[in-house]
């Protein structure tokens, strides 16, 4: 699904017309890169974030999580290096005073050329057919040859360029690049310059005595600055890990492609701690485990593929991620990262504290190395959402949509419905959907045609329809309608609850 503008589109207004997500603020034309989750949108968040801590917590003896606060003490952040190093290149362009990140804009031409090289390759498998060797092709057709050398000698000066805060070079290297701006086509750049991602407020009632403090840019540094309460009161045994979901703030200077960037975004992420020398075992254990918990939701594995980083981040020692397949192309979805001694020992040095723990077999203390694994709550919805979207032709040659949400994320499980608005149908059905709420979330529906109920639940992905007829009055049986297949079938009213619990089951 390459780069499919109209359909990413059609989503985006799906999104809004059923509930899902809307734009910040929109009574007042809305606030740039800041979306409102819906009725709908509310209960699919919910419930992708309960999954994903069942997964992490439930399903681990050793992981515990918790909740810090979001303000935290301003050193925590010279700590960890945002302060001096959680900028991006920032470069402006004259004629359409547009702002980009600098190395995004070397990064999207890398890409053109791969994706020149993914033609070549595509042309070259149909001429060839059953005989095509992809390897051979690649390292001895001229123009791949000679695009592959362009892409690492581009690498080459950026990365470094990136790592040594070389502003001067990345400039040089657009112009090099001969790279335009995608709005005004021209190549009139200001200086590329260094701009910090932190939102910053005062706390304090009076102006001389308010301290600047951040809204934290990720949660992981909440369980760093835990880790010595949560591995004491729980009596944790390294290997173990602490898990922490929650709002996270970046003053992203291109936010755009609706809820992937926002400058408030919900990160669910995970911190491993373990004995210095095993982090890539468990950095390997992590990256198999995490694309587990993708794949059980549904989602084929060619929607998902590894990216490891050549540029690491100042606290890394090895990182990949995991990238998805989004109507915009293959991004980032969530990050992986063996994150060294770094935070617990910048803690450790700015706080004056010890932040050791005492390994009992080894009888020996150290500074725990970490393991990582972040994901950002609102891409995976959009994972999640984009995949679900479904048009589709039927038998009859009408169209319907519907949104194929694996059904134990879908926000509402059941919807009831009595046929007509009298005989006593209502009356039954609400005590249907009263016997069902505590179990599930139930929607109670009277409203129009039975046709036009069923593809109202079909747009928000409703697994199931119950409809009670005349027939129910007679011999307590319903029709209930599943969602993708459209099958109806007669149950008994005492056999609903266990049909949808058994549709409902996930095993990770
Ligand atoms: N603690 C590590 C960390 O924060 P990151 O790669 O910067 O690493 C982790 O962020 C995840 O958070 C990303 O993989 C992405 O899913 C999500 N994320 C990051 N910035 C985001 C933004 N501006 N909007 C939405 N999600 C974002």
């Amino acid at each position: 699904m390459a780069n499919n503008e109209d359909l990413f589109k059609k989503i985006i207004a799906h999104a809004k017309e059923y509930g899902f997500i809307f734009q910040s603020s929109e009574i007042y034309d809305g606030l740039a890169a800041a979306y409102d989750y819906g009725q709908n949108g509310v209960e699919l968040k919910n419930n992708i974030r309960s999954y994903w801590w069942k997964a992490m917590v439930q399903m681990h003896e050793n992981i515990v999580g918790i909740d810090a606060a979001i303000f935290m003490h301003p050193t925590v952040w010279k700590a960890s290096g945002h302060v001096d190093a959680f900028n991006d290149p920032l470069i402006d362009n004259k004629d359409s005073k547009k702002r980009y990140r600098a190395d995004v804009l070397v990064e999207d031409h890398i890409a053109k050329i791969e994706a020149k090289i993914s033609k070549e390759i595509i042309k070259a498998r149909k001429r060839f057919g059953d005989a095509f060797d992809e390897k051979q092709f690649v390292e001895t057709n001229p123009r791949i040859v000679a695009n592959l050398e362009k892409i690492e000698k581009i690498k080459n000066c950026l990365y470094p360029a990136m790592e040594n805060d070389d502003m001067t070079a990345i400039k040089q290297l657009i112009e090099d690049l001969e790279i335009a701006c995608p709005v005004s086509g021209s190549r009139n750049w200001t200086e590329v310059r260094q701009f910090n991602l932190m939102f910053s407020t005062n706390m304090g009632s009076t102006a001389e005595g308010a301290t600047e403090i951040y809204l934290r840019p990720e949660t992981a540094q909440g369980i760093f600055v835990n880790f010595l309460n949560v591995q004491k009161t729980g009596r944790m045994k390294i290997p173990f890990g602490i898990a922490q979901t929650g709002k996270a703030f970046r003053n992203e200077i291109v936010a755009r492609q609706f809820i992937f960037r926002m400058r408030e975004f919900e990160q669910m992420e995970m911190q491993f701690f373990v004995r210095p020398g095993e982090e890539m075992k468990w950095y390997e254990y992590w990256k198999e485990e995490r694309m587990k918990w993708h794949l059980s939701m549904g989602i084929p594995r060619e929607k998902f593929r590894f990216h490891n980083h050549d540029k690491l981040a100042h606290y890394a020692n090895a990182a990949a991620d995991i990238e998805f397949d989004f109507p915009m192309g293959f991004k980032e979805l969530e990050g992986i990262h063996s994150r060294t001694d770094f935070d617990l020992k910048a803690h450790e040095e700015f706080s004056g504290k010890k932040l050791r723990y005492h390994d009992p077999e080894l009888n020996e203390s150290y500074v725990p190395y970490v393991v990582e694994t972040s994901i950002g709550l609102d891409r995976q919805f959009l994972a999640v959402l984009t995949h679900a979207y479904t048009e589709e032709t039927l038998k009859d040659g009408s169209q319907r949509m519907v949104m194929k949400i694996p059904p134990f994320l879908a926000p509402y499980k059941v919807a009831v419905f009595p046929l007509v608005k009298k005989d006593g149908l209502p009356e039954k059905a609400m005590e249907i959907f009263d016997t069902l709420k505590p179990e599930f979330l139930c929607f109670y529906e009277e409203k129009d045609s039975i046709g036009k109920r069923y593809r109202r639940h079909d747009a928000i992905g409703t697994p199931y329809c119950v409809t009670v007829d005349h027939k129910t009055l007679e011999d307590n049986t319903v029709t209930i309608r599943e969602r993708d297949s459209m099958k109806q079938d007669r149950v008994p009213i005492d056999e609903i609850a266990r049909i949808v619990m058994e549709r409902l089951a996930v095993s990770l």
